[in-house]
């Protein structure tokens, strides 16, 4: 199953962290149970023609029921740690106020579960499961959703911070914010990029006003924020496009980069962006820059971009440009294990953040599961091992990275895309519910035990 160059784990670390990575709306179900609030991705799945197979996460893995045998999966494969995000809706089901202790109890039978199996629990807050009572007043774009994530943020880490030691503030924002308010693809289905900038602003205002509370309430423990981030070139060495790719690279990762490590945001995206700029109060820079463990990074695929005079595509006049005989995912999804080593080493050169965590990484292909119940995922298999020797490379060069996390355990719910695209490690046979290694996991096993 594994090929010459497959790197081996004795190549790491031995402090290196190797783990799984999931989402709540992605994989629970349990979508009405035990009081549980709706969330915006509720609501969105509910609009026709928002979800291409057009359904929804009522159901998803029924993680909610069995996830002790997906923690028991997890322990098999030998990772020692297991990124999961909590459903905000389960906790505060109308977003600010009550607290629901079904919703609590649920979370601490998770972590415990964890904890019994030597996996150390990683947990997002926010992975864009936004009460649908706090979009009725404007959800991200709204200042008072910073105060209600603060109070999310409160409950959560009072009752799971004693065995929580990491945090993980948000999910890349870029989707929640840019895909959800400006896009349109996303829940809640915006389309005006100023909300999208606003919102951005109000999430990582509240990533940076959470991060004393949790301190406070989960002593020792280690915080920080995941982003999506992409290695951006050129098409062409012409001057246009190098500024394009300049002017792009500011809005899809130094608006995040530079405000989160101390600079404020890039003048030249805000120059470009106009009256579509968000709106940003005394103190909000310093909030935002205030200091975090590790930097969370997901990594996907590179972009390359060509100058685009009329703005047609992107208020940064960029437009994104398919690099031609290139091996794609089932997305489309350029595979680039290089990418994943010119992304980290420039995080590091132009950032230099302590630590660098990959929270997430992996591949969707059609996956066909044969009569005699096995996954031959050669290609997930290979793109898995061609990004961990990627990440090896990164790291013998100095890179602080200090974790791995597949993304993802499961075959789960892929927003807009439903069911349709598959990401696990593990395929799900969603009429039984029966949970498969594919040979990517059997592999990702292997490579865990060596
Ligand atoms: C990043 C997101 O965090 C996750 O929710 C999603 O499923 C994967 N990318 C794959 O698209």
């Amino acid at each position: 199953m594994s090929s010459n160059n497959a790197p081996n784990r004795k190549d790491f670390p031995a402090d290196f962290r190797w783990g799984v990575s999931t989402s709540s709306f992605q994989i629970e179900g349990a979508g009405r149970e035990d009081g549980k609030g709706e969330s915006i991705w509720d609501r969105f799945c509910s609009e026709p023609g928002r979800i291409r197979d057009g359904s929804n996460g009522l159901v998803a893995c029924d993680h909610y029921h069995l996830f002790p045998q997906d923690l028991d999966m997890a322990k098999q494969l030998g990772v020692n740690a297991y990124r999961f995000s909590i459903a905000w809706p389960r906790i505060l089901p109308n977003g600010r106020g009550a607290v629901n202790e079904a919703g609590l109890a649920f979370y601490d039978r998770l972590v415990d579960g964890m904890l019994e199996r030597g996996l150390d629990p990683w947990c997002t807050l926010y992975h864009w499961d936004l009460p649908q009572a706090l979009q009725e007043q404007g959800g991200w774009t709204s200042r008072d959703t910073v105060a209600a994530f603060l109070e999310y943020t409160d409950v959560v880490t009072r009752r799971l911070g004693d065995r929580v030691k990491h945090w993980i503030t948000h999910n890349e924002p870029w989707c929640s914010c840019m895909m959800g308010y400006w896009e349109g693809v996303h829940a809640p289905g915006g389309t005006s990029l100023a909300d999208g900038m606003q919102a951005c602003h109000h999430v990582l205002l509240s990533h940076g006003q959470a991060i004393p509370l949790i301190r406070k309430n989960s002593g020792g423990a280690k915080v920080g924020i995941t982003l999506s981030l992409h290695p951006i070139s050129a098409a062409s060495d012409s001057p246009e496009d190098l500024a394009a790719a300049r002017r792009h690279d500011g809005l899809r990762n130094r608006w995040f980069l530079d405000p989160l490590f101390g600079r404020g945001y890039p003048a030249d995206t805000l120059e470009l962006l106009g009256a579509a700029a968000p709106k940003v109060q005394p103190g909000d820079l310093n909030d935002i820059a205030a200091a975090t463990d590790f930097l969370g990074v997901n990594y996907y695929f590179p972009e390359m971009v060509a100058d685009d005079p009329q703005g047609s595509h992107s208020p940064m006049r960029a437009r994104l440009v398919d690099r031609e005989g290139v091996e794609r995912t089932g997305f489309g999804w350029e595979v680039s294990p290089q990418g994943l080593v010119d992304l980290l080493t420039r995080i590091q050169r132009d950032y230099n953040p302590a630590v660098i965590q990959l929270t997430e990484n992996g591949s969707t292909f059609e996956d066909v599961l044969t009569p005699e119940g096995r996954v031959h995922d050669t290609q997930r298999l290979s793109y898995l091992q061609r990004h961990l020797a990627a990440l090896k490379q990164a790291v013998d060069a100095g890179v602080p990275v200090k974790g791995y996390f597949a993304w993802s355990l499961l075959d789960n719910f892929e927003w807009a895309e439903g069911y349709l695209r598959r990401f696990g490690i593990a395929y799900v046979d969603y009429p039984t519910q029966r949970r498969i290694l594919k040979d990517s996991g059997l592999w990702y096993g292997q490579f865990l035990n060596e």
